[in-house]
């Protein structure tokens, strides 16, 4: 009896060993989460007078409000392929065929930018969130035909005397030169895919060209980077770095940082470059060393009036989800610190200081979205759930033992 008893503990202190935070995290119950507020927002639009209006995209919830202000699906709307994207990971986790139907009309309404002129960098936010997932559920060989028309348009916005993307075409004189801002990272993925799947190689090697140059340029000795890099239009040469939506030209903006930990994160899987997995590990430490105790980071980590200055959610659901890939290079003792942190960012963000909850339809609170303009302080963001989802279901699939991008 006795031997039974200490085998029992023994298994039990066994168990308790081999249980990782990351398996502690309830995942499918965030998951449902998630799915719930996707049919309270769908149960929303369909509800209006008018019906439903599919080129019409949730784009916030302001602080104080309960409803989604839309935003038209217009070149200029750089959020409205986050939408079609989180209907396309809801129905990757509930296999819901209605979600898929949602999910395909609301994509349908973004086609029109693989035939229009680039009006900036964002396309890849707007047709890899939406078209991207997308394809890769569903193998519509249309879907990819727009993919790969889209990459081209984004490639004519890249400068080769400068050799990085024109971010804002619109703001060359604003800033006195050629911009590139740290979000474009982002938009390397699409290139990348598209030169695989049957585009012009010359894609992947502009995207290389233009995260080499930022590399360079776009971060300062401690590895926090500028927001905006103005480079001379008619040389190449670095000018200066500012910022757009920061506190500073020297601060760390919070998402910023999280742009450029998940970009290079990207950029190291599509080149196996070990420059680009050193480089994004320093990206990522400065980040995480200066993070308040819960994970969620001050919109900018330099603004005086912290702890009292809005938090931004969004960019702690970025670096979640980069973190959660980034930890699959990296075996060891690192790679498992970049996973703890991932989950504590997903368990702060899961608790009800976060969670929107009954509040508003949106998965979660407290993102920031443009403080220098005074717009979306402290606000729901469509952004913050997309990643926020993507990140779940990222280690959902480290949990099974599958590969984490799916
Ligand atoms: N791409 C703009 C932003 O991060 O707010």
């Amino acid at each position: 009896m006795k031997t039974k008893v200490l085998l029992a503990a023994l298994g039990a202190c066994l168990l308790a060993a081999c249980t990782t935070p990351e398996n502690e995290f309830r995942v499918d119950e965030a998951l449902d989460y998630c799915n719930r507020q996707v049919g309270r927002t769908l149960d929303r639009l369909h509800g209006t007078d008018e019906g439903i209006d599919y080129t019409m995209m949730p784009r916030n919830i302001l602080a104080g409000e309960s409803s989604w202000n839309c935003r038209k699906a217009t070149k200029d709307e750089w959020c409205a392929g986050f939408w079609p994207g989180i209907l396309w990971y809801d129905y990757e986790y509930t296999g819901d065929e209605r979600i898929k139907e949602e999910a395909e009309k609301f994509t349908a309404s973004l086609e029109f930018l693989s035939k229009t002129p680039a009006f900036d960098h964002d396309l890849g936010f707007l047709v890899f969130c939406s078209y991207g997932n997308g394809y890769r559920l569903t193998q519509n060989p249309a879907y990819k035909q727009v993919i790969l028309d889209t990459a081209d348009t984004l490639a004519t916005l890249f400068k080769p005397q400068v050799g990085t993307m024109l971010s804002w075409p619109r703001n060359v004189e604003m800033f006195g030169g050629h911009n590139t801002i740290m979000d474009n990272m982002i938009n390397l993925e699409m290139l990348f895919w598209a030169a695989k799947n049957g585009g012009n190689p010359y894609l992947a090697d502009i995207a290389i060209s233009h995260a080499d140059k930022t590399m360079k340029y776009h971060f300062r000795p401690d590895y926090t980077s500028y927001h905006v890099a103005v480079y001379d239009t008619l040389t190449g040469n670095f000018i200066k770095g500012v910022t757009h939506q920061g506190y500073t030209d020297d601060s760390m903006w919070a998402r910023g940082q999280a742009w450029a930990i998940y970009g290079y994160t990207v950029v190291y899987r599509e080149t196996r470059d070990c420059r680009y997995l050193d480089f994004v590990q320093k990206v990522a430490d400065v980040y995480l060393k200066k993070l308040p105790e819960d994970y969620v980071p001050y919109w900018d980590f330099d603004d005086p009036a912290i702890p009292d200055a809005p938090r931004d959610a969004s960019a702690a659901c970025i670096v979640a989800s980069a973190l959660l890939e980034l930890s699959t290079y990296l075996p060891g003792d690192k790679g498992g610190k970049y996973k703890e942190a991932a989950v504590n960012m997903l368990t702060s963000l899961s608790s009800d200081n976060y969670r929107c909850g009954g509040a508003n339809p949106a998965f979660l609170l407290h993102s920031t979205g443009h403080w220098p303009a005074k717009s979306e302080i402290d606000a729901s963001i469509i952004y913050a759930d997309y990643y926020y989802i993507e990140a779940l279901l990222r280690l959902k699939r480290l949990q099974e033992g599958k590969p984490v991008t799916g």
